[in-house]
């Protein structure tokens, strides 16, 4: 691994686990049941794992300053493996996703230099990739290791890439991922938990990725970007159809067009890619994360507060901008990187279904639930992206709200008084959810398992005490 700056030798003793905890003591046990309001004063958990705890009912006011998307940060890095010369990105999010990907490429054999732990500035150079493999110790932590297969194809010829299985939310397979490589040359095995995958050579010349007319049989956004990423550097045309439009393969395409690609198309949901031999090196700077500037807009409606929220892209929020408006919400844009969002005089039931972009995001649907459950009526949230994507709706009925689950369909009648109690965060966006359900709930929540949050949102604690929220970090013993 070679790793250069601050990293060096601190991956080393990084604890990866952090779901082996202790035994729990018997103040533990206690909270584990339910903290008894006022009672919970310890700072320190014995078990493994940091929690997050919230004393509810504080409107938050003030400023907050949105990071760069972590679901662009994840697509660039890898773009970086297409090139041997420099690519320094900035506006990275200081979460642990990040941190995984620098791992992968580093295991990669790329360089990945850092001037501060964490970054938000990284210098990636991949001058030659030794080992083009995604071990399944990083995949399981982070499915989008996944971005890595297309880079390392089109780059390397070969790849190994573990499966990344199932998650909490879904089956969540990469077959379309394969069967649009395939269609471009490649020859993919998957045994032992991995994907064996390499473009076949022709006589002693190393084989290239052909160019291949593909059509998604859903979208994916993913799946979308690993096509891309291989596509620039195949040889001839790709023409990728039901491509997915988020910002956030925008802002790959931006990236690869400054590396010399050839792409038209972004935005829409077909993609012309003209490959080109080589691709060099550049310099950018990731999107405002519009999933966090949207739940911060959520957590100025539901507390009643009067939040301002900067370095954000509204355009990207169209809508949930939408969504918070007709619940009641008021919501002004107030330029291009500033929105401001103001609690309503009462919230109003509306029903929701996530979609695609333009659509609302699967991202943002637990945190609308958590809306939700204080608006008056009753509002039905449909999820069309993920098969098992309510696993916080169980959480938040322990808090007191009324909601009622048959399948992708979720009934949520509101408003419902929440109180505080311990919960479990199930994935990333289910904690956000739930810490939006108990910055409005009567007493105190714990919410355990807060490491999925730290996947995706950066100083989250912070930036919520920054307003006004009681919040604070129980630090685990293992962190
Ligand atoms: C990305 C985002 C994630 C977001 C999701 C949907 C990143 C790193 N992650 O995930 O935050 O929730 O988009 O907006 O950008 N599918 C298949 N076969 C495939 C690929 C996908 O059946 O080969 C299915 C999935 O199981 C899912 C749906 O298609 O039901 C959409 O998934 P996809 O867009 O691929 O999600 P990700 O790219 O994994």
């Amino acid at each position: 691994m070679r790793v250069t700056g601050i990293y060096e030798g601190l991956w080393e003793n990084e604890t990866e686990s952090r779901v082996s905890g202790v035994e729990l003591g018997e103040r533990e046990k206690e909270s584990e049941a339910g903290p008894k309001p006022g009672t919970y004063t310890k700072r320190l958990t014995r078990e493994g794992m940091d929690k997050f705890l919230i004393r509810g009912g504080k409107a938050l006011q003030g400023t907050v300053e949105i990071s760069g998307a972590k679901n662009s940060a994840l697509p660039v890095m890898a773009a970086a493996l297409l090139t041997a010369e420099k690519v320094t990105l900035h506006n990275i999010p200081k979460v642990r996703d990040l941190t995984t990907m620098s791992k992968l490429l580093a295991f990669m054999d790329a360089k990945v230099s850092v001037t501060e732990f964490p970054a938000s500035d990284y210098v990636i150079e991949a001058p030659t990739l030794n080992h083009a493999e995604a071990p399944y110790d990083l995949v399981k932590t982070m499915r989008a290791s996944i971005l890595t297969l297309g880079p390392l194809l089109a780059r390397k010829g070969v790849a190994r890439v573990s499966l990344p299985g199932g998650c909490a939310i879904g089956a969540r397979p990469v077959d379309l991922h394969l069967s649009a490589l395939e269609k471009m040359g490649v020859e993919i095995l998957t045994s032992h938990g991995y994907i064996e995958a390499r473009v076949p050579n022709h006589g002693s010349r190393r084989g290239r990725l052909k160019g291949a007319r593909i059509a998604f049989d859903r979208i994916t956004v993913t799946g979308t970007e690993n096509i891309l990423m291989a596509a620039a550097l195949a040889e001839g045309e790709t023409i990728l159809e039901n491509a997915a439009r988020e910002p956030e393969i925008t802002d790959l395409v931006v990236l690869l067009r400054k590396m010399g690609a050839q792409i038209e198309g972004d935005g829409t949901s077909t993609l012309r890619i003209r490959g080109v031999a080589e691709l060099h090196g550049t310099e950018h700077s990731v999107i405002p994360d519009r999933i966090e500037a949207g739940t911060f807009l959520m957590a100025g409606a539901i507390t009643g507060g009067d939040l301002t929220i900067t370095n954000c892209a509204p355009e990207h929020l169209g809508s949930v901008i939408a969504k918070l408006r007709e619940a009641g919400a008021p919501i002004d844009i107030v330029d291009k990187t500033t929105m401001r969002v103001r609690g309503a005089k009462k919230l109003v039931a509306s029903n929701m279904t996530t979609e695609e972009y333009p659509g609302f995001a699967t991202d943002m649907q637990a945190q609308y639930m958590a809306l939700a459950t204080q608006a008056e009526g009753t509002s039905l949230i449909t999820e069309t992206i993920f098969e098992n994507r309510f696993l916080h709706a169980s959480e938040m009925m322990r808090m007191g709200a009324h909601i009622s689950i048959d399948g992708r369909k979720a009934v949520v009648r509101g408003p419902a008084e929440l109180s505080g109690t311990t919960v479990q965060a199930s994935d990333l966006r289910a904690s956000a959810g739930l810490v939006l359900a108990g910055l409005v709930a009567n007493g105190e929540t714990v919410i355990d398992r807060v490491y999925h949050i730290d996947r995706g949102y950066e100083r989250i604690v912070e930036k919520l005490r920054g307003v006004g929220a009681e919040i604070e970090r129980l630090h685990g013993t293992v962190s």
